[in-house]
């Protein structure tokens, strides 16, 4: 009996490092509001964003991607030929061929290495971070970087008031790998294509096509195809929130054997203030337990938004090291993924 070989598995895995980027461009309310019907005040109060970043000059995504991923290369003081497999999360990488990972490694200098793009809305950067822990504990790769990384803006409608406001860009990213102690735990993830629809491009590439063929030598007064730009229902995403997200964090604490008074840092992606503010109350996590807030100055930077969030607590020091964090990430799909970790050093070289 012939018999296949297995890899060699391990239990223990945790983020080692992190490194993030932030577009150079800093875009208040004020200047949003110059071409979308809005003001300052309605978007804070009912977001929490007051500037996002957006990428300007030579920036792009496969750049900031590439920046955050060497960032985080860096901080983690890893030899980079370790690396033994790269996760690009994102949704904004805008061709279906080639996707972005594989340039994304070969500009960090280690081409040749398994790379692939993992979308799955905001939530992905969890779907990303449980994907690398468990392709690690299956032995399948010793060390991933794991890159989430958004340019939003690319796909915005400026004058959209369901979503100019609230999307910026960025990347961040973390090197997962084994370590002594487990510092990631299972991932609890789930999706609702029931509701796909409340998050969405409003073009898609078929209807796209089907347009352009059309118009083909036929009558120029016909409408140009245009762009594709992202549309959200925002209080239907509000409301599948207000359900699905509470069990999401119960089922994470438990999955993980970790009690709610042990949690240290509460780090939900940062798609609205008031959002955050009410998961945090409903799951009784004590006043005093630190709670992301990158939405504030960098907007809703979906798949990135985590990382980033981490990054600005670990460099800020309202988040240490080693800390016990909750994390949550949800969004387009709808889908969510959330994860009971330890936090990785702060950075030595930060992104602001
Ligand atoms: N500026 C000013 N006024 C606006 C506005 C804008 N950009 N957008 C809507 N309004 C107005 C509406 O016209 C409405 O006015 P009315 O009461 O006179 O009819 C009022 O504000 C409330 O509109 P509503 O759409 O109910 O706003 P909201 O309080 O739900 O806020 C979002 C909108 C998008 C900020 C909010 O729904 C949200 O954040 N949803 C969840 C998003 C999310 O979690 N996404 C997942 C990750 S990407």
């Amino acid at each position: 009996m012939v018999s296949i070989a297995v890899n060699k598995s391990r239990e223990n895995v945790a983020m080692l490092g992190i490194g993030a980027y932030r577009p150079q461009r800093i875009v208040s309310n004020d200047e949003v509001c110059e071409v979308l019907d809005s003001t300052d005040q309605w978007i804070y109060e009912r977001t929490g964003i007051r500037n996002r970043r957006w990428i300007s000059g030579d920036e792009t995504l496969r750049s900031i991607a590439a920046a955050a991923g060497e960032r985080a290369l860096v901080n983690t003081g890893i030899d980079r030929s370790k690396i033994g497999a790269l996760i690009l999360c994102t949704s904004s990488w805008l061709k279906l061929t080639p996707h972005g990972a594989p340039t994304v490694a070969a500009d960090l200098g280690i081409n040749g290495i398994p790379a692939f793009d993992l979308t799955s809305g905001c939530g992905g950067f969890g779907y990303g971070l449980g994907v690398a822990a468990d392709l690690i504990r299956a032995g399948s790769a010793d060390y991933v970087l794991v890159i989430g990384a958004e340019t939003m803006t690319v796909g915005l409608d400026p004058t959209d008031r369901g979503t100019a406001m609230i999307f910026g860009d960025g990347a961040g990213a973390v090197v997962v790998g084994p370590s002594e102690e487990n510092g990631i735990s299972p991932t609890v993830w789930g999706s609702d294509g029931e509701n796909a629809e409340a998050i969405a491009q409003d073009v898609d590439f078929l209807e796209f096509m089907n347009k352009a063929q059309a118009m083909q030598g036929t009558d120029p007064a016909i409408e140009p195809v245009g762009r594709m730009s992202l549309r959200m229902e925002g209080p239907r995403v509000f409301r599948w929130a207000a359900v699905t997200l509470p069990r999401a964090l119960s089922d994470a604490l438990e999955a993980s054997g970790v009690a709610k008074e042990d949690i240290e840092v509460f780090i939900p992606h940062q798609a609205n203030a008031r959002i955050n503010d009410l998961m945090k109350k409903n799951l009784g996590l004590a006043d005093e337990i630190p709670m992301a807030n990158d939405i504030e100055n960098t907007g809703n930077t979906s798949a990135a938004s985590i990382p980033l969030a981490m990054e600005e607590m670990l460099v800020t020091g309202k988040a240490k090291g080693g800390q016990l964090a909750l994390l949550l990430g949800f969004g387009a799909g709808l889908s969510y993924a959330g994860q009971v970790v330890t936090l990785p050093p702060a950075p030595t070289e930060a992104s602001f």
